[in-house]
């Protein structure tokens, strides 16, 4: 196991009614911004519940962070920011709304002109306002990492960044919000926190029993609740179990001490970036063809997911290696999620040498564990995707 730090400081609120609490996690006299998406929590009764545990607290409103929260409207709600004089920030939504929140908390501290620079910058971010989250859809893990990711339109850019200033200070995770969320949506959260433990576990063998374990048991949980989810989001079982997994998918307990990969994340915000196709679905059109490219690196490890999380126990290292990626690439099926860009857009000829140009500008020239797929690879990955 290699050396690690860890620490997390974010305060979760867990379960039924939670939201009612809000106020008490919330500073004295705070002025509050409380930042949301496109309105469905106008209709599904959330925002109801949030002022209503606000009562008493100043709260300032801003709706219309889109999906892949954009700069433009960000840079909007920065000059709210700062001509209202807000000390706390409150996202209420899903991965969208709370990374836009997180790139506000930052970009109000930055001290250049261009807090977009926040994300060229490739550095962590020391410092941030103090926010708290009400999640509304369980699939980022955002609630309880110190990771944002923004797009910019003008320039079909959607970048990352991370760092201490950036965990929330509390969220509020009450499983029955996912009784509205539409269909498409519950199975993009289920792909999305799937596809986050194989980042951190679908690397080589570095005898980190318990961290395989955890990484294990979550993909198992998200398989065994999945059905369920999708067949009655008021499932409250079903429910806590899903949103739970989501959480415990991205905030930093399974890469502790072990490799990490994140190409499939890489490649895939390209794809949101060109063509606005769902992050989780973008994930599912490049999982599969990075490991059957990167097969030969990454066989043990897809031959021991296979045993333990698919049941495989059937042939050799190779067969069951294979076998896993086809039972992964049938569960993305079964989601109802395509695996192929080409079931996306018309458009899709030309994008692998796009992709090749980008991440050689950027300097990304060596991704995955072994920092060793050149851009030349990601193309060649991105072309077995089309
Ligand atoms: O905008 P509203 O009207 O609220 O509707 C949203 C949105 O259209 C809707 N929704 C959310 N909660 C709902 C609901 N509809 C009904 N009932 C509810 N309770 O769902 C739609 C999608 O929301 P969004 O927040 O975009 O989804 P998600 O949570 O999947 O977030 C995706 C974003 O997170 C980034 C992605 O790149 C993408 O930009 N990621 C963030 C990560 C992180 N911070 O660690 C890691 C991920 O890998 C990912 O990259
Ligand atoms: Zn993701």
């Amino acid at each position: 196991m290699n050396n690690f730090q860890y620490k997390n400081p974010t305060k979760i609120l867990f379960g039924k009614g939670e939201i009612a609490n809000l106020s008490k996690e919330i500073p004295q006299n705070a002025k509050v911004l409380l930042l949301y998406g496109g309105g469905s929590i106008k209709k599904n009764g959330i925002y109801e519940q949030v002022t209503a545990a606000l009562d008493g607290v100043e709260v300032v409103p801003f709706g219309g962070i889109p999906a892949n929260p954009e700069y433009e409207v960000l840079m909007e709600a920065l000059g709210v920011i700062k001509s209202q004089e807000i000390d706390f920030l409150l996202a209420v939504g899903g991965g969208s709304v709370i990374d836009g929140t997180k790139f506000l908390a930052a970009a109000a501290l930055y001290e250049g002109d261009t807090p977009w620079e926040l994300l060229t910058a490739g550095k962590p971010v020391a410092k941030g306002m103090p926010f708290g989250a009400v999640l509304t859809l369980p699939a980022t893990g955002s609630e309880m990492n110190s990771n944002s990711v923004i797009t910019r339109k003008e320039t079909q850019e959607k970048l990352a960044m991370s760092g201490a200033g950036i965990f929330p200070v509390f969220s509020v995770l009450d499983p029955q919000v996912i009784r509205s969320i539409p269909e498409r949506q519950l199975a993009n959260g289920i792909a999305d926190a799937f596809t986050h433990v194989l980042e951190q576990y679908m690397t080589y063998p570095i005898g980190a029993l318990l961290q395989d374990r955890m990484a294990e048991s979550v993909l198992q949980t998200l398989l065994e609740v999945a059905p369920a989810i999708l067949k009655d989001p008021t499932d409250y079982q079903a429910a806590s179990n899903f949103m739970w997994s989501c959480t415990m998918a991205l905030n930093g307990l399974l890469p502790l001490g072990v490799p990490t990969d994140w190409a499939v994340h890489a490649m895939g915000h390209e794809l949101t970036a060109m063509y606005g196709i769902d992050h989780a679905r973008t994930l599912a059109i490049m999982a599969p063809s990075h490991y059957r490219f990167n097969f030969e690196t990454k066989k043990e490890k897809l031959a021991q997911f296979a045993e333990r999380v698919w049941g495989i126990t059937q042939g050799n290292v190779d067969e069951k290696a294979h076998a896993a990626i086809d039972k992964t690439e049938a569960f993305f099926h079964e989601l109802g999620i395509a695996t192929k860009l080409s079931q996306y857009t018309d458009d899709f000829q030309g994008t692998a040498e796009t992709i090749e140009k980008r991440f050689t500008d950027r300097g990304w020239l060596g991704l995955g564990e072994h920092q060793s797929l050149k851009p030349s690879d990601v193309a060649q990955i991105v072309t077995m995707a089309y």
